[in-house]
């Protein structure tokens, strides 16, 4: 059976996912696409042959078996929720919803009715990524103690463009972007206990909230996790990547170049002290271990997986519970950032008792 796809929102990141169903075949045809800019929607349709091009998503939900949603964050819960009420699978671009009760909304629309609700984190389905997990898992370096996550970029959308509100962003660069790399923490690590995240403008003035983010999460098994994403960056040296130390050793997801190292533990005297002696050999010594295609965002993954689980009937990687987990760490950052705190970060409902885990309050 072919699924038909509708696609809601053809701006930049929904001309982005067109390359993303080449690997899928006749298993899904977009069959509609919705833009308040009449054109954008127009120009989608054409591309992929759909029938119905609209500028009010409700019309395309006749035509469609399940939804993409590619729009402002404050307007996924409405869309989401219109579409699931019609019966329909949704993809939904992240960050799911820009509330915990939205996401609540979502999750048990999708649950009583049966429907599929998959958030898009393309990260997850990243060959690399992947590839770098299994060998953390393995232990190919030994334990593993500290990860790091860089993201180092310049967005500096024009004025008036909605990313630049608080309110429509949901939040600022941690919660749009850094929702990514939060949810690959938790993925990799399991629970944290405790984290601090420190937010600044400096550098993105057109943001209203941060546009520059360090986060740091202390897990329950003692390993570090800590994410560097910024959109303020004029130049860059880390681009995109991942670097996971380990007892043994240090791995490393070039993300930018498409590369994946070991770089093996110091094989020469131990330190002794002394900056000099404890200097390590450059980075780039490292053993090669996978080449990709440099800087695809390999959106085809999650699309693949999406589409899978509509068939299938089976529960998403990246569904409605753990995508709110994930969203109530970064809401519990920000609130112990404001009050100066450091965020207690257990009993967000990290495994299957998520219904019942809200945001308890911090302590006074
Ligand atoms: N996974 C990633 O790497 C990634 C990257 C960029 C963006 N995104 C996500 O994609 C989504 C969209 O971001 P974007 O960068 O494409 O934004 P964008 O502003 O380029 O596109 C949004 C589109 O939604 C349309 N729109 C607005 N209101 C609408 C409505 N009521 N009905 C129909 N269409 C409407 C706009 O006209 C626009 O074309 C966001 O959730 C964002 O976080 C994901």
């Amino acid at each position: 059976m072919t699924i038909r796809l509708g696609i809601i929102g053809c701006g930049d990141m929904g001309e982005s996912h067109r390359s993303a169903f080449a690997e899928l075949g006749d298993r899904v045809r977009v069959t509609a696409t919705a833009d308040v800019e009449l054109d954008r929607a127009r120009a989608a349709a054409d591309h992929f042959g759909a029938e119905l091009a609209t500028t009010d998503y409700r019309d395309t939900l006749d035509a469609v078996d399940a939804v993409l949603v590619v729009t402002p964050h404050d307007l996924h819960a409405e869309m989401g929720l219109t579409a699931l009420r019609a019966g329909k699978h949704v993809l939904m671009e992240k960050p799911m919803a820009v509330s915990e009760q939205e996401c609540l909304d979502l999750i048990a629309e999708s649950s009583d009715r049966d429907l599929v609700l998959m958030t898009a984190y393309p990260m997850r389905f990243h060959p690399l990524v992947r590839t770098l997990k299994n060998l953390v898992d393995q232990r190919l370096l030994g334990d593993p103690f500290h990860m790091s996550i860089w993201t180092e970029q310049l967005t500096m959308p024009a004025e008036g463009h909605w990313i630049r509100s608080a309110k429509r962003l949901g939040g600022g660069q941690l919660f749009s972007h850094g929702c990514h790399y939060v949810d690959l923490l938790l993925w990799f690590l399991g629970r944290p206990e405790r984290g601090t995240h420190m937010g600044s403008r400096l550098g993105t003035p057109w943001m209203e909230r941060e546009g520059t983010s360090d986060l740091i999460m202390a897990f329950e098994s003692g390993i570090t996790g800590y994410h560097f994403g910024t959109w303020g960056a004029r130049a860059s040296r880390m681009g995109y990547s991942i670097h996971v130390h380990c007892v043994g050793g240090m791995l490393e997801a070039d993300l930018t170049n498409g590369r994946l190292y070991a770089h093996h533990g110091w094989d020469g005297p131990a330190p002794r002290g002394g900056l000099a002696e404890t200097l390590l050999p450059p980075a780039d010594a490292g053993e090669l271990l996978v080449q990709t295609e440099a800087d695809d965002k390999h959106l085809g993954g999650e699309i693949v997986h999406f589409v899978e689980c509509v068939e299938t009937g089976q529960r998403p990687l990246t569904d409605g519970p753990g995508s709110l987990q994930g969203l109530r760490v970064i809401w519990r950052l920000y609130e112990a950032e404001e009050r100066g705190l450091v965020a207690d970060l257990r009993g967000l409902g990290l495994d299957e008792d998520w219904r019942g885990a809200g945001r308890a309050s911090l302590p006074g």
